[in-house]
C-alpha cells in the first residue's frame, strides 16, 4: 500500500511531504516523486509509473502555474494541467487509486462580488484558468473516486517565488511600491491547503467530489502587501518600504486576465472536516514566524 506525491517540490507539495505521513496507516508508505521522477509531459510515463507504484492514493500537487507565460504556451499549460491529470485519473482507475487533485479560483470569471460555491458555474478568463478546468473535466469523466479541491491566492515558505516572498524582496529593495487594489480574494497558506487535503482524503470514498479551500476572510492584493510588511516587520525583519500606493488593475496590466473577485465559498468542506480554515492574516503570522526564523538560521 502507497501514496504517490506528484509534484512533491512544489510549495503545496513540499508541505504535503510532511503533512501526508498522518494518512499512512490508511494509504500506506508516502512515495513522493518530483518532475526529475515523473514529467507530466509524458502521458506514457504517468501510465507506467502508476501501475508500477500501484497506490493506493495519488495526490497531484504538480501543474502549470506560471499563470501570465500560459498565454504564450496554450500546449504545454494544457498538456501538463488538462491531458496530465486526465491520464492520472486513468490510471488511478485503472488500478483501484483515488485521485486527490487540485485546482484553481481561475476556474471562474469573478465578476460578481459574492462566494462561489462549488457547483457554480464556470467561466474562465485565462488560458491557464481554462486549461485547470479542462482538468478537473478529465478527472470526473474517468474516475468517480477523487477529491477536486480548488484553492487561491496560495503562498508558503517553499518553492521557487510567490506574492509574499516578493513582495519581501522588492519591500527590501524600495521606499514605495504600487499594489493592486481592486482584486479581492483569501490569501491561502500552502500548509493549510496541505493539512486540509491530508484530511479530507480520509473521506475519500464516503464523500468524493470538489470542494473549494482557501484560508477565511477576504483581502485585496494591496491590503495583503500592506499586512505581510506589518507582520514581517512585527517578526523583527528590516524592509526599506514606507508607501504602499493602492493601484487599479488597468495601472497594472497583465497578459492573463484576473478574476476580480475571487472568494470561494467553503462550506461544504466544513462541514465535512467540521472546523474552519485559520483567518488568512493568523496564517499569515505563522508563515512569516517560521519563515523569518529560518532566513536568519541561514544567514548565522
Ligand atoms: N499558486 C497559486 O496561487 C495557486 C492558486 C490556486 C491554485 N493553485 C494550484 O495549486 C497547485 C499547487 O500549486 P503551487 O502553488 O504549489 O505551484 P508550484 O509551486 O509552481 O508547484 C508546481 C509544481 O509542479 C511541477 N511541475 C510543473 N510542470 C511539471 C511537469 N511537466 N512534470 C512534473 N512536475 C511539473 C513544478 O516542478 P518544477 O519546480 O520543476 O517546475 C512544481 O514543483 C496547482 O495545481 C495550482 O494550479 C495554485
Amino acid at each position: 500500500m502507497s501514496i504517490l506525491l506528484v509534484g512533491a517540490l512544489g510549495q503545496v507539495g513540499q508541505e504535503l511531504k510532511q503533512t501526508l505521513p498522518q494518512v499512512e496507516p490508511t494509504f500506506g508508505r508516502l512515495v513522493p516523486v518530483g518532475r526529475s521522477q515523473l514529467d507530466l509531459t509524458d502521458l506514457d510515463a504517468i501510465a507506467s509509473t502508476v501501475q508500477s507504484i500501484a497506490p493506493q492514493l495519488i495526490v497531484n500537487a504538480a501543474a502549470y502555474t506560471a499563470v501570465d507565460k500560459a498565454e504564450s504556451e496554450p500546449d504545454l499549460a494544457y498538456r501538463i494541467n488538462a491531458e496530465a491529470p486526465g491520464a492520472l485519473a486513468k490510471a488511478a482507475a485503472a488500478c483501484d487509486a483515488g485521485l486527490v487533485h487540485i485546482s484553481t479560483d481561475y476556474v471562474f470569471s469573478g465578476q460578481t462580488p459574492s462566494p462561489r460555491r462549488e457547483s457554480d458555474p464556470t467561466a474562465p478568463l485565462s488560458v491557464y484558468g481554462k486549461t485547470k478546468l479542462a482538468g478537473e473535466e478529465a478527472i470526473r469523466q474517468v474516475l468517480e473516486r477523487h477529491i477536486i479541491l480548488r484553492t487561491a491566492w496560495v503562498y508558503g515558505t517553499y518553492g521557487r517565488g510567490n506574492f509574499v516572498k516578493t513582495m519581501l524582496r522588492l519591500a527590501k529593495e524600495r521606499s514605495v511600491l504600487n499594489v493592486v487594489c481592486d482584486q479581492i480574494g483569501s490569501p491561502t497558506w500552502a500548509k493549510d491547503i496541505a493539512e486540509a487535503i491530508t484530511q479530507l482524503s480520509e473521506h475519500i470514498d464516503r464523500y468524493p467530489g470538489t470542494y473549494h479551500f482557501t484560508n477565511s476572510e477576504t483581502a485585496s492584493w494591496h491590503e495583503f502587501a500592506t499586512a505581510i510588511f506589518e507582520e514581517a516587520r512585527a517578526q523583527g525583519l528590516s524592509l526599506a518600504i514606507e508607501t504602499v500606493n493602492p493601484i487599479p488593475t488597468s495601472d497594472y496590466p497583465t497578459p492573463a486576465q484576473r478574476p476580480p473577485y475571487s472568494v470561494l465559498d467553503c462550506q461544504k468542506i466544513t462541514g465535512v472536516l467540521k472546523h474552519a480554515a485559520p483567518q488568512w492574516r493568523v496564517s499569515l503570522q505563522q508563515m512569516l514566524k517560521q519563515y523569518v526564523k529560518e532566513s536568519m538560521s541561514q544567514t548565522t
